[in-house]
């Protein structure tokens, strides 16, 4: 027990200067799934995040508010917290860069270094970027702006103490030439190498005399320690490195990855590794650079107002959800565009869809055919099944590897393929076919026994990406026995023991809408008026192939009704065959609801589902139209429902 194997990630320390929006989640929650996965694998998890609260941004934000820049901070600070709380963050240490036992580490190592020559006293003449933090030379800037952010700098003139970066430069490049991990993803060390370190270093501005929220100088008052030595120690002083107690350095030290975005990796390494040789301890194993969420007009910024409240937006749509989109949409490197049409999307296509309806089709069906008890499957496997069974098998293993690279997006991307196939798999089985036929009920079972193994490895495999979800599912599937929510447990495929007690619950993602939607009549009568202009225009020859892809059905409606609020829909429940699907229809002008109940009319039953005022419409009524007037086509004698139009 005592000798299980470390894991130390963290995630970048945020400036409490603003609300946090959703590209700061994506962080943190990256490194939640991380962690949570290296926990279920056994290992012993160190997830480190917290405020980086110093600095002279800070100071001038108390300033305006006229309060002091710790009782700013104060606010924020709790405000994050709350934030990872609700996003189920399960970072083991929350460090703040004012808790006194870090701010001492701070001065013990700025004192360590000066002692042993490394940080020398000078003066600082350049240029310094305040919202970033960061000092630029003349020919660094970019149109006189800072090249990270594009805004104004300020020019500074002050008495400074300077950290010798010069002095390790060359050790650095070594180190980034012999370990190729250690900065990730490849790009990012071409463009450290070429652009900042071969180029050569200058000596590293690192206190400040101008503004007075930071750590002293222990020797020379009047100077605090520059925000970023303050800032990346927090990576060593949470673990008590030159405290009483530390035994977390000794245990986690060197982290296994800084997970930082790829505007602060040049900090993460250059200056950090070369503290870290200056002080003579490791270095990280890695520091990963990811990409930037981006809404129109650029990164998510409080400056262009075009930020996203997480808050908001896990109200609505729900934290897994929220999760799982972050991780989902952006493969873990890339920038990518976020927009809540998207997150709409993945929500409804891949959570309500596909694994949604898997686990209520599979629950069904056990009830419906083994009154909810798990049946066993039978020794005799189709090619179907060792299809289904050999991916499900094969997952645990490639949702390892890739999420040992903090490949989140691929790693779904492969738990859905498994999802998608056993979606499939049902289609190609047909349950409800073999459920018919008595003889068959061993090969039901043996259906639905996969089915249910099959849900099992996704909600085990799911549980870092969305850790409220796999309960839901486990209680569902009747799994009771934890033994069986391990990743261990997904040894190999057939471990749930038959005769677990399914039983139908709520659904676990009810389809979402997007508000857009809710303008579709606004747009629908423009789209009428188009169509109007069109008519006249002759439509292009078609095949009877084409319009064999056509499925018409003669369909009986069993209720009708009218839609809130939009005077032409009427919703529509209809019998075609055995089934009964809903549609909506613009003929409420023409047609009340009780004329039309027990009539027969004539669908489209192969049309692409779509989505009215938030309702959902599978198929289309036919209807004759000129102008405003409309009939409905109708076969002119009476036919059983489902029978085919031709
Ligand atoms: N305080 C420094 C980090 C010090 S670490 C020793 C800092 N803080 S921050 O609050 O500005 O940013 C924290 C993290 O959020 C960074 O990794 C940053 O890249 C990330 N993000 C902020 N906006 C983002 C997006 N729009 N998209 C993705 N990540 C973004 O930097």
């Amino acid at each position: 027990m005592g000798n299980k194997k470390t894991y130390y990630i963290t995630t970048p320390i945020y400036y409490p200067s603003d609300k946090l929006h959703i590209g700061h989640s994506y962080t943190t929650v990256a490194a939640d799934a991380a962690a949570r996965f290296k926990r279920q694998q056994g290992y012993d998890v160190m997830f480190l995040t917290g405020t980086d609260e110093h600095g002279q941004k800070i100071q001038r934000k108390a300033e305006e508010k006229g309060i002091t820049p710790k009782q700013f901070v104060d606010e924020v600070v709790a405000d994050i917290r709350e934030l990872w709380k609700l996003l189920d963050i399960s970072n083991d240490i929350f460090i703040r860069t004012t808790d006194k036992q870090h701010e001492e580490v701070v001065q013990k190592i700025f004192k360590k270094l000066y002692d042993q020559g490394d940080i020398y006293k000078s003066e600082y003449e350049g240029w310094y970027c305040t919202p970033c933090e960061s000092f630029w030379t003349e020919r660094q800037l970019v149109d006189r702006k800072c090249p990270d952010c594009g805004r104004e700098v300020e020019l500074t003139k002050e008495e400074s103490y300077f950290f010798k970066l010069s002095k390790y430069q060359d050790r650095l490049i070594q180190y980034i030439e012999d370990n190729p991990d250690f900065i990730q993803p490849q790009s990012r060390q071409n463009e450290m190498l070429n652009n900042f370190l071969r180029p050569g270093l200058d000596d590293l501005c690192v206190s400040r005399t101008s503004f007075k929220w930071g750590v002293p100088v222990t020797f020379d008052e009047k100077h605090v320690v520059y925000v970023w030595i303050d800032a990346l120690s927090n990576y060593i002083s949470a673990l008590g490195y030159l405290s009483e107690d530390d035994s977390n350095f000794k245990k986690y030290w060197p982290a296994d990855v800084h997970l930082v975005g790829k505007e602060i990796v040049r900090f993460h390494t250059i200056i950090w590794p070369i503290m870290l040789m200056a002080l003579d301890l490791p270095l990280p194993k890695q520091v990963f650079g990811h990409g930037w969420l981006i809404l129109e007009g650029g990164k998510m910024s409080k400056s262009k107002g075009n930020v996203v409240d997480p808050v908001i937006l896990a109200e609505k749509y729900g934290v897994d959800p929220i999760r799982y989109f972050l991780l989902r949409e952006v493969p873990f490197g890339s920038d990518g565009v976020y927009s809540e049409e998207a997150l709409v999307n993945r929500l409804n296509a891949d959570l309500a869809n596909d694994l949604g309806n898997l686990l209520s089709r599979t629950v069904t069906m056990v009830e419906k055919y083994f009154d909810g008890v798990l049946p066993v499957s039978e020794d005799v496997l189709e090619p179907v099944d060792q299809d289904l069974r050999k991916l499900a098998g094969d997952l645990p293993k490639k949702a390892e590897d890739l999420m040992d690279k903090l490949l989140f997006s691929n790693a779904l991307a492969e738990i859905f393929k498994v999802i998608g196939r056993a979606n499939k798999y049902i289609d190609e089985t047909m349950p409800w076919a073999l459920a018919k036929d008595e003889s068959k009920k061993g090969r039901l079972g043996t259906v639905l026994y996969n089915l249910t193994e099959t849900l099992r490895y996704a909600a085990v495999l799911l549980t870092p990406f969305m850790p409220n979800t796999p309960a839901k599912i486990f209680a569902q599937l009747g799994i009771v026995d934890e033994k069986y929510t391990t990743l261990e447990s997904l040894e190999s495929f057939g471990t749930l023991p038959a005769g677990i007690k399914l039983k139908r619950g709520d659904i676990i993602f009810p389809r979402v809408e997007f508000e857009k939607e809710a303008a579709l009549e606004e747009i629908a009568p423009k789209a009428e008026v188009k169509k109007a202009e069109q008519k006249e225009e002759s439509k292009p020859e078609i095949t009877i192939d084409d319009f064999a892809k056509i499925d018409f059905r003669v369909a009986k409606v069993i209720s009708c009704e009218k839609v809130e609020k939009a005077d032409k829909l009427l919703k529509l429940q209809l019998e075609v065959g055995d089934e009964i699907r809903q549609v909506v229809s613009g003929i409420a002008k023409t047609y009340k609801p009780e004329d039309l109940v027990g009539k027969y009319v004539v669908v489209v039953a192969n049309l692409k589902p779509v989505k009215l005022r938030g309702i959902e419409s599978k198929g289309m009524i036919l209807a004759a139209s000129n102008g405003e007037l409309l009939s409905i086509v109708a076969p002119i004698a009476e036919m059983p429902s489902g029978s085919e139009v031709r």
